[in-house]
C-alpha cells in the first residue's frame, strides 16, 4: 500500500512552550493534526483557568491563517490546587489536569509533593467530568530511573483508579510493559498515551555506541522488551491507546549540553513516525483508530471529519530548526 488516507487525527498530549516558540509550535502541529491536548508546564505553570484561557488566545493567535486548529486546554495541579479551582477551570472550558509528581520533569518543580492530599480534587476532576492526566513515575532518588514509572504504578496508580473509581484517567506517555499491561486490565475509564519514540526506539538507541542527547526524554526509554510491548498493543487495535506525541522543543546548546534537558521535538515528523511504526507491525488498518478515533472517544469529544493522505516517499526531517530569532532547536530525535 503507497497511500492511506484517514480521518485528520489529534495529539492528545504535547508540549507548545509560549510567547515566539508558538509561532514555530503551532503550525508544526497543525499541519496535520486537528486538536491537540496542550500541556500545562509552562514557566511560571498554567494552574488556573484564568491563565489557561489567556494561554489559549495566544496559542490560537499564532494559528497559521485558515487553520481550524484547537487547542485543548489543560491545568497543572500543585499542593494548592483547590477543589474552586476545578470547577472555574471546567466553567473554563478546560477539560482536564495534569498531575506532575514534584521534580519528575521538566518544568515540574512546583508538581504535586503529597498525592494524599489532593485526593478531594481528583473527586472534584470526576464529579465535573474532567479527566486526570497523570505523569507516572515516582521522584525517589533511590529509586533505579528506568523502574520508576513500574513503581509508580504500584505506589500510586492502582490507589488513584480504586479510590475514585468514576474518574477518567489517562496514562500519559506509557513506557514500559507493566504500564501496558496496568491499562489493559484497569476497569473501565483508564487509557494511555504512546509516543512516537517509545515505539520506534529503545534505551540502546540513546546509549549504545555513544549516548545521543536527542534521543532522551522522560520517562526514560527502556529495554526492547518493552518497546517490543508497546509496539504489541498498538497492534492488537486496542482503544485503550491512543496517539500523544509528547513533542517538547528544546534549545540545541541545552539539549546538546553537560547536563542535556529530556524532550523530543517530533511534531514536524510525528505522524509519519507513526505511520512507519504501524506499516513496519503490518497493521496500517489499526493506524487510524489509534491516530483519529479513540483519544477523542475516551475524551468525550466528536471524531473529526476531515481526512489526511499519507503517501509513502523517502524524506529527510531536517535536524534543526532555527527560530525568527536565530536560535537553533533540536528538531526531531534520532532513529
Ligand atoms: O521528555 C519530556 N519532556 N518529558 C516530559 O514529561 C516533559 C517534556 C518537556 O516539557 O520538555
Ligand atoms: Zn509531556
Amino acid at each position: 500500500m503507497n497511500e492511506i488516507t484517514i480521518i485528520k487525527p489529534d495529539d492528545w498530549h504535547l508540549h507548545f512552550r509560549d510567547q515566539d516558540m508558538l509561532f514555530e509550535t503551532v503550525p508544526a502541529t497543525a499541519r496535520c493534526f486537528e486538536r491537540a491536548v496542550v500541556m500545562p508546564n509552562l514557566v511560571p505553570p498554567v494552574t488556573t483557568a484564568a491563565l489557561a484561557l489567556s494561554y489559549k488566545e495566544r496559542i490560537l493567535a499564532a494559528r497559521p491563517a485558515g487553520s481550524t486548529f484547537m487547542p485543548v486546554m489543560t491545568i497543572y495541579l500543585t499542593d494548592k490546587t483547590s477543589v474552586q479551582d476545578i470547577k472555574d477551570a471546567k466553567k473554563a472550558g478546560v477539560l482536564a489536569a495534569k498531575m506532575y509528581p514534584a521534580g519528575a520533569t521538566t518544568n515540574s518543580d512546583s508538581g504535586v509533593n503529597s498525592l494524599e492530599s489532593l485526593y478531594p480534587v481528583f473527586e472534584a476532576l470526576a464529579d465535573n467530568g474532567m479527566l486526570l492526566l497523570i505523569h507516572g513515575e515516582v521522584t525517589q532518588k533511590h529509586i533505579d530511573i528506568f523502574d520508576r514509572e513500574k513503581e509508580f504504578i504500584d505506589q500510586h496508580m492502582v490507589k488513584i483508579v480504586e479510590r475514585v473509581p468514576h474518574l477518567k484517567v489517562v496514562f500519559e506517555h506509557i513506557t514500559t510493559k507493566e504500564a501496558a499491561d496496568f491499562v489493559l486490565s484497569a476497569r473501565e475509564g483508564v487509557a494511555a498515551t504512546i509516543t512516537p519514540q517509545h515505539l520506534l526506539l529503545n534505551r540502546n538507541d540513546m546509549l549504545d555506541g555513544g549516548i545521543r542527547p536527542h534521543n532522551y526524554c522522560l520517562p526514560v526509554l527502556k529495554r526492547s522488551t518493552h518497546q517490543q510491548a508497546l509496539r504489541a498493543v498498538v497492534k492488537s487495535g486496542s482503544p485503550r491507546f491512543f496517539l500523544g506525541t509528547d513533542s517538547a522543543p528544546h534549545a540545541k546548546h541545552r539539549k546538546e549540553s553537560d547536563c542535556g534537558c529530556a524532550g523530543c521535538y517530533s511534531a514536524w515528523s510525528a505522524l509519519e513516525l507513526y505511520t512507519q511504526v504501524f506499516d513496519e507491525l503490518d497493521a496500517l488498518d489499526k493506524l487510524e483508530g489509534f491516530a483519529s478515533f479513540y483519544g477523542a472517544d475516551f475524551y468525550g469529544l466528536p471524531r473529526n471529519t476531515e481526512t489526511v493522505t499519507l503517501v509513502r516517499e523517502s524524506w529527510e526531517v531536517p535536524s534543526n530548526i532555527t527560530l525568527p530569532n536565530g536560535e537553533l532547536h533540536c528538531a526531531v530525535f534520532c532513529w
